[in-house]
């Protein structure tokens, strides 16, 4: 059997920053999970972590329905670090006093060391620090002292070092906050002795051996859709069970340009895996013949896309899995409180009721990784960096990017135009830095002069977005020698467009994509 993975476990208490605390972590080569605030004190001890984190939270301790931990947590001998509503719990919880204060701290503040401890150990006398909290601390509980202050707070950070307890008032995980990742190494390293090894090649042969374990002689299936995710998934099970995968890729017709053929390329020919291409452009665009509506599109190809894969996958009678890429933040468990959520969890595009309808177990082998984390497994098991490094790209494809009629002719419009932003954008150097770039054809005619003529011609729009995870969204202030040069060579070089727009709204209230 392995050696259980050093773990660091945040209890999540519904702070924005509780992933971000996660990736920090992880970032220290340090295993780490985000579990729900009242997760029972058995269940955290079955996981055994070598630490534990409070994370912040929008509560007042005193708030009847504040969430919180169960105080038998305290006294396990596992060091804990309570960060702002964290540590609040904390002091609230082992006899100390907390006020609600009708006042949010916010903002930069310059931490003083007060006493030497192992968690701001290396650390200067001074930094500058991130506040963001309402309720404040009035006394200590017996066995804690101040380890730091600000000019606003005698307990900005506090512990008990003989109980390993540790409290910051405010948020190292933050950019803004100048050490914060010394404290969270101080913590995790000094303070709970883990070594550090967690490394995304630790994490692939760690992988291979589970999906060995969990797999045995049996055959898995998965859905490619070319995407970051579902390519990782692949190319791991892949190195794990080699023929014993077979990938199935659904042609819909509403790909970009070269997309079939790429995958094919890089699947079929590079990793000589087993890949069942489906090109099924007929059934989904002969449903969608005079569909306008967004929805009844969205719907249309959904259920198109599970009859479709269903019916390849019963080509694979022995396949007892469904292989599939789905990643932590699709499955970290949401804490919702005031109507906070840490983490929203996005619906996604996938084989709904296939599982169970075929009786296939899943296989998820990214199940625990961020994407930065996918991307790198992904970069060291040979994938190039044009398929790690893809920007988001919508299931039901070019049909949500034609706003009205999907049809063969304004497909090809749409191809090329979209080709032509992507061909710029990665020559310019913006297309990675970016969180998604691409045309969108509009129902709109117009008129225009090419040469002695009068046209009367179509218009695409340019949608360039910055976001972090794309739940909002801000337009991208990309340079107009970049916008000039994407207007000419469409209006140039694809029939039917002569006017071309750029977006320049934000979500909220709007969207990324039109549709
Ligand atoms: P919106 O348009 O809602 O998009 O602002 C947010 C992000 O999600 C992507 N998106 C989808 N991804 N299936 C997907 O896998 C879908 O049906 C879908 N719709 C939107 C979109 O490209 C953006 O990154």
């Amino acid at each position: 059997m392995d050696t259980p993975i050093e773990t660091i476990i945040i209890l999540d208490f519904g702070s924005q920053y509780t992933q971000l605390i996660a990736r920090r972590v992880r970032e220290l080569n340090i295993y780490s999970r985000v579990v729900p605030y009242n997760l029972a004190v058995a269940e955290i001890e079955r996981l055994a972590p070598a630490g534990m984190i409070l994370s912040g939270g929008p509560a007042s301790v005193y708030n009847s329905e504040a969430p919180q931990c169960d105080p038998t947590l305290f006294g396990l001998g596992i060091p804990v670090l309570g960060i702002c509503y964290g540590l609040q719990l904390m002091v609230y919880h082992l006899d100390g006093e907390v006020a609600s204060s009708s006042r949010r701290e916010f903002g930069h503040a310059m931490l003083d060391r007060a006493v030497d401890t192992d968690l701001l150990d290396g650390l200067p006398e001074q930094q500058r620090v991130w506040m963001s909290h309402g309720d404040k601390v009035l006394s200590l509980p017996p066995g804690f002292t101040t380890i730091a202050t600000t000019s606003n707070s005698e307990f900005a950070a506090i512990a008990n070092i003989e109980a390993k307890l540790f409290g910051l008032q405010f948020h190292p995980e933050v950019a803004h906050t100048e050490y914060g990742t010394d404290i969270l190494r101080n913590f995790c390293r000094s303070i709970s002795s883990c070594h550090g090894t967690w490394t995304m090649a630790s994490f692939i042969d760690q992988s291979v051996r589970e999906i060995r374990e969990q797999v045995k002689d049996d055959q898995v299936i998965l859905g490619l859709s070319g995407g970051v995710d579902s390519s990782v998934a692949a190319a791991l099970l892949h190195k794990a069970i080699g023929a014993q995968l077979s990938s199935i890729f659904v042609n819909n017709g509403l790909v970009r340009e070269g997309e079939p053929e790429a995958v094919r390329r890089m699947f079929g020919n590079a990793f000589a895996m087993n890949l069942d291409y489906v090109d099924a452009t007929d059934r989904f665009l002969k449903p969608l013949v005079g569909v306008i509506d967004p929805e009844e599109k969205r719907k249309i190809i959904g259920h198109e896309f599970i009859a479709v894969f269903e019916e390849e996958a019963r080509k694979f009678e022995k396949a007892r899995f469904l292989g599939q890429g789905t990643t932590y933040p699709d499955v970290i468990e949401s804490v919702s409180i005031d109507g906070n959520p840490s983490a929203l969890i996005k619906s996604h595009h996938n084989v709904g009721g296939l599982p169970e309808i075929m009786q296939l177990e899943l296989v998820e082998p990214l199940r625990n990784l961020f994407k930065d984390e996918v991307r790198e497994v992904g970069r060291q098991l040979g994938l190039s960096q044009e398929v790690v490094m893809r920007q988001p790209f919508p299931g039901p494809g070019l049909a949500v990017r034609i706003i009205g009629e999907v049809t063969p002719e304004r497909l090809t419009v749409l191809r090329q135009a979209d080709k032509i932003v992507i061909q710029i954008m990665k020559e310019t150097g913006h297309y990675y830095k970016v969180w998604q770039s691409f045309a969108v054809l509009l129902p709109v005619q117009s008129v225009g002069v090419m040469g002695d003529e009068r046209t009367y011609e179509n218009t695409i729009a340019i949608r360039i977005v910055e976001s972090l995870d794309g739940m909002t969204a801000d337009w991208s202030h990309i340079p107009y020698e970049i916008l000039g040069h994407i207007s000419n060579r469409i209006i140039n070089e694809v029939r039917g467009v002569n006017r071309v727009c750029y977006d320049i709204s934000s979500k909220p209230p709007s969207t990324i994509e039109w549709e």
